[in-house]
């Protein structure tokens, strides 16, 4: 019998190789989509596992469409997955194209483009902070004097990424450099020339992701992450920790909202990652949801921490297969994300643990020489590790002790603005 086709859009990033890596395992023929700048960096790892590839240009989703639905068509495809953040529009269209198990196209732009979001949270109940959409300088200057909103607040680009141009703005001064770094932040497919921003009021709180399977409309949450992140007005993520157990009615009214937010932005099959700030009085304020699982590593320390084959679960997902959500182990992980204490040239990056026990995932994404940026977006972080044991208390002093053991050095050197790199 044979068995039938994967299709990936964009295979790039530890995750994506993941699920390449468990579909090509389990005998399906693996295909991906990608653009012709972005198949240059497939290494021998990936294409190896590939049965092919077709290269589209993402930036013009309907022709993508119509390319790849005839790709897949011709391939025998019978599953349509992506990890990328940007694609998660498409491969609800796509789905639906092929008729195979995907998420409601008619309701995907909610969980891509944040003005959409904000306007479906609040149509279908669920908590989200104040916002409002400022299409040029003087909506801004409204919206700033909005007496529901106030200082301070978050001036974010609608569709960008990975905290790409989101600042915390204290009040009127830093307004309008924000809304230019918004502006500036142009998604990964998108080619700029958009003065809309947000304005969202500023929620206090700790902040947390909740890491959730859809199989035919019915979601399993697999674990609450923690999520670390810097302070000021640039919030760079520095780590991620999982499973969180919350006070039980804390728990309950957070996946209360974080099941709405799912429903609004139609999740039917597959993940999300839904983010959320939980306040002093326990209430629960939903941030952003994306179709898709989450980056950062989280399904590692998924995989690690619970003993849940995330990627073999997502592929029985897309496949319309009974998948496995039910985890096999109780411990605890972390990842812990390096950042340059400053902008310029690296001269040398040392300390980082080596892949071994409890240490299953490292990954350094710089090189000596390269240009490095004071943490501004996510896209600024040079490395990672993961650290899993068996109690939080002792994942998190040896993730703590490990980190103390990095040691960076840098270089003053003029160094081009770059915060408003969209990267994952
Ligand atoms: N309304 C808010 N109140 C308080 N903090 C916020 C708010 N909106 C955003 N933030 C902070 O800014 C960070 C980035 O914002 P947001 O998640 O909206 O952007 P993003 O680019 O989609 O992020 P990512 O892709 O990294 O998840 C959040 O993780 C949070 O720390
Ligand atoms: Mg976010």
């Amino acid at each position: 019998m044979t068995l039938p086709g994967v299709l990936l859009l964009d295979a790039v990033g530890p995750e994506a190789g993941f699920l390449a890596e468990a579909a090509a395992v389990r005998g399906h023929k693996v295909h991906a989509a990608t653009t012709a700048a972005a198949y240059t960096g497939y290494g021998p790892g990936l294409t190896g596992v590939l049965a092919g590839h077709i290269v589209t240009d993402f930036a013009r989703p309907d022709r993508a469409l119509a390319e790849l639905a005839a790709y897949a068509r011709r391939r025998g495809v019978g599953a349509v997955l992506t990890v990328n953040e940007y694609l998660t529009e498409l491969a609800a269209r796509l789905c639906a194209e092929l008729g195979v198990p995907g998420n409601d196209p008619g309701r995907a732009q909610a969980a891509r483009d944040k003005a959409a979001m904000a306007e479906a949270f609040t149509a279908a109940g669920v908590r989200v902070p104040y916002t409002v959409l400022a299409r040029d300088d003087s909506e801004l200057q409204a919206a700033l004097a909005d007496r529901r909103g106030g200082f301070p607040c978050v001036v974010k680009p609608l569709s960008a990424a990975g905290s790409a141009g989101v600042t915390v703005v204290n009040g009127p001064v830093g307004a309008a450099e924000a809304a230019d770094s918004a502006r500036a932040a142009v998604g990964m497919y998108a080619s700029g020339g958009d003065s809309r921003v947000l304005v969202q009021a500023y929620v206090a709180g700790a902040e947390y992701s909740v890491e959730s399977l859809t199989q035919d409309g019915t979601t399993t949450h697999l674990a609450v992450t923690r999520k670390r992140v810097t302070g000021g007005a640039r919030r760079v993520e520095t780590g991620h920790s999982l499973p969180v157990s919350l006070p039980p009615a804390v728990q309950a009214a957070v996946y209360q909202e974080v099941e709405t937010a799912i429903q609004a932005a139609g999740v039917r099959h597959g993940a999300s990652h839904t983010e959320v700030i939980v306040g002093e009085d326990g209430r629960c304020t939903v941030i952003e949801i994306g179709a898709r699982l989450a980056g950062g590593q989280i399904g590692v320390l998924i995989q690690h921490a619970l003993g849940i084959d995330v990627w073999s679960a997502l592929l029985d997902i897309a496949l319309g297969r009974p998948a496995a959500f039910a985890p096999t182990s109780c411990g605890y992980a972390t990842v812990r994300f390096v950042t340059s204490p400053r902008s310029g040239r690296l001269t040398s990056l040392s300390g980082l643990p080596r892949t071994g026990p409890g240490v299953p995932f490292v990954r350094c994404r710089t090189t000596i020489g390269a240009i490095v940026n004071e943490p501004g977006a996510n896209g600024h972080r040079l490395a990672s590790f993961v650290v899993t044991g068996s109690s939080a208390t002792e994942v998190e002093e040896r993730a703590d002790a490990q980190f103390r053991q990095i040691r960076i050095q840098v270089e003053p050197q003029p160094v081009p603005d770059s915060s408003a790199r969209a990267d994952r």
